[in-house]
């Protein structure tokens, strides 16, 4: 089916020879444009989430003309639209807290504005969450055009990850084994050009479930920044978008059940940051399909991860663009995935993997030899998480996974500061580490503190892992025994609230449990006394952050951005 001119959405502000019609083409042809430049033709809305702060972004403004430039010559009129650039490495209190932000600006960019399809361009951590649940939401015709990885790391002939190495060598800066010479040689090394984070962590991870769910070009996830290929996917999205719009290919005729099982999968093979969950729960409640947390671990439970990347592996996203990329993984994974959901290519998923070669099998394994004979993300529950908990077991040293140990409590993350390197804490490497207020209202944001440092005086003795509970989140990039996303938050009232220092807790990822020992009377007791926290904000977003957030198990979205009525279009008067 093709549409007509006169059914673009765009010919409701340009086609009609009335008032307001005059002045949307007048003020069109203010910026040097003829009709022959956009009369009839899809308005395409390439969604630029550059700024001068967006380091992870900083070729965009040369991708959104090569996009823009592939607008063009399908017969396109290409009009670039600024967005919110949500950015790891500055955001504070945490770039969550703006997630949404994104996902709301995306969905009212696109329904005030003469568009009838887009290009997002994303790619740092937040960026791939939010610029697609505001388009699904809208569920006009869409493409994702990923930043791509930035080059591996150097530093003195070793190869270095994005925040990965950074948390290594700065532990072993701490127990005194590199000198602060080394650490800043590091710093010039380590972010050598354009692209989002070179480990799998979030953003590598998110960029692949887009890809996977059918919302990106075949192999655009895994194209390096700098690539001159990279250049090429952007003029090809300018093509493709324009053909969408003309077939009327939306995002929710490609998303799926089938297609969010496909995307856990690969969340789970390529051993994808915890983050994922939170983000697939949000995406899929755009698209009015409910996730659950034992949905994630049955699928986890069932896909080996053979990604050999680091934070998990050995490897980084060069090696695996070179290895053949998420195309090559997808096609091992072939038997697990469903093979005939659309994509915005107009083909099937098992279409676009059909031709992939696999060239290096240390980087992309096989499902009979992997890297782990289960994905990456575990759920955990029991009476410190009831409604749930996540770890990445992949990532932890094998003789924590079955642990108990004593707790060591901070109270929240100025606490942790102040208590961790105290010679006299009562710590030892059995202890288990818990922060409290770190969840998505009591961070707020559920910032990234989830990978508590090892104390100082243990790091000396040679520990370099040690279990850590907490209602935030961490860095994709992040490794170690580290229990996440504990809900409900300690902020309102969850058992993670009530644990004292020298409490026993029992981790078992086998069993997918996490218990406190302590008698339930003791707990009642516990929250009988306890004083709920000042709220952290009385204005501005802050303030509606904090009424509408839902707790980690639940996507973090706004409880009122999840599918619902639709919102009408806007009239034209
Ligand atoms: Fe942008 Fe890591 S800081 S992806």
């Amino acid at each position: 089916m093709r549409i007509k001119p006169e059914q673009l959405r765009s010919h409701r502000w340009f086609g009609n020879q009335d008032l307001r019609s005059f002045g949307h083409r007048s003020r069109t042809k203010q910026m040097g444009y003829s009709d022959e430049d956009f009369v009839g033709k899809p308005v395409i809305g390439v969604i630029n989430t550059w700024s001068d702060l967006a380091t992870c972004h900083s070729h965009f403004r040369e991708r959104a003309e090569e996009v823009k430039r592939g607008v063009w010559q399908a017969g396109g009129f290409p009009v670039e639209l600024p967005a919110m650039a949500v950015t790891e490495t500055y955001m504070k209190p945490s770039p969550l807290m703006y997630r949404n932000f994104l996902a709301m600006e995306t969905e009212e960019l696109i329904r005030s504005q003469p568009i009838d399809g887009v290009v997002l361009m994303g790619g740092c951590d937040k960026t791939t969450p939010g610029l697609l649940m505001g388009a699904i939401t809208m569920n006009l015709p869409c493409i994702y055009l990923p930043a791509g990885p930035m080059l591996r790391g150097n530093w003195n002939g070793k190869i270095l990850g994005s925040g990965t190495d950074v948390w290594k060598y700065w532990s072993e800066k701490r127990a005194g084994n590199i000198t602060d010479c080394d650490w800043m040689e590091m710093e010039e090394g380590i972010a050598r050009s354009p692209g989002h984070c070179m480990t799998m962590g979030t953003a590598s991870t998110m960029t692949a479930i887009a890809e996977t769910l059918g919302l990106t070009l075949p192999g655009a996830s895994s194209i390096p920044a700098v690539d001159a290929s990279h250049a090429r996917m952007a003029s090809n999205c300018g093509r493709r978008i324009v053909e969408m719009v003309w077939e009327d290919l939306k995002p929710r005729d490609i998303l799926t059940a089938d297609s969010f099982d496909n995307a856990i999968t690969a969340d789970m093979a390529i051993g994808g940051s915890t983050n994922a969950i939170i983000h697939l729960v949000a995406l899929a409640g755009r698209a009015s399909i409910k996730l659950d947390l034992p949905h994630f671990d049955q699928i986890s439970q069932r896909t080996p991860m053979i990604a050999n990347l680091r934070p998990s592996g050995e490897f980084l996203m060069e090696d695996f663009y070179y290895a053949g990329g998420l195309r090559a993984l997808l096609k091992q994974i072939a038997s697990l995935l469903k093979l005939d959901c659309r994509t915005v290519s107009g083909k099937t998923l098992g279409e676009n993997i059909e031709s992939a070669r696999l060239t290096n099998p240390d980087v992309i394994r096989s499902l009979e030899d992997p890297v782990g004979s289960s994905g990456g993300t575990a759920v955990l529950f029991g009476n410190l998480a009831p409604n749930g908990a996540v770890m990445k077991p992949t990532a932890a040293e094998p003789r924590l996974l079955k642990h108990t140990g004593p707790a060591v409590v901070f109270k929240d993350y100025n606490h942790l500061v102040k208590r961790i390197d105290d010679e006299n804490l009562d710590v030892n490497q059995d202890s288990v580490l818990v922060l409290q207020n770190g969840g998505p209202l009591g961070g707020p944001g559920m910032p990234e503190w989830g990978m508590l440092p090892i104390p100082k005086k243990l790091l000396r003795q040679g520990v370099r892992d040690m279990v850590r509970i907490s209602d935030a989140r961490m860095s994709g990039t992040s490794y170690g025994a580290c229990i996440l996303h504990v809900s409900p938050e300690s902020y309102i009232g969850g058992p993670l609230a009530f644990v004292r220092d020298g409490d026993l807790i029992e981790v078992d990822v086998v069993n997918r449990r996490l218990d406190l020992r302590v008698s339930d009377e003791e707990l009642s007791s516990r929250r009988a006394s306890w004083t709920p926290p000042k709220p952290h904000y009385e204005r501005g977003f802050g303030a509606l952050f904090s009424a509408h957030v839902t707790q980690a198990e639940l996507g973090c979205d706004f409880d009122f951005l999840q599918a619902g009525s639709e919102i009408s279009e806007p009239e034209i008067h």
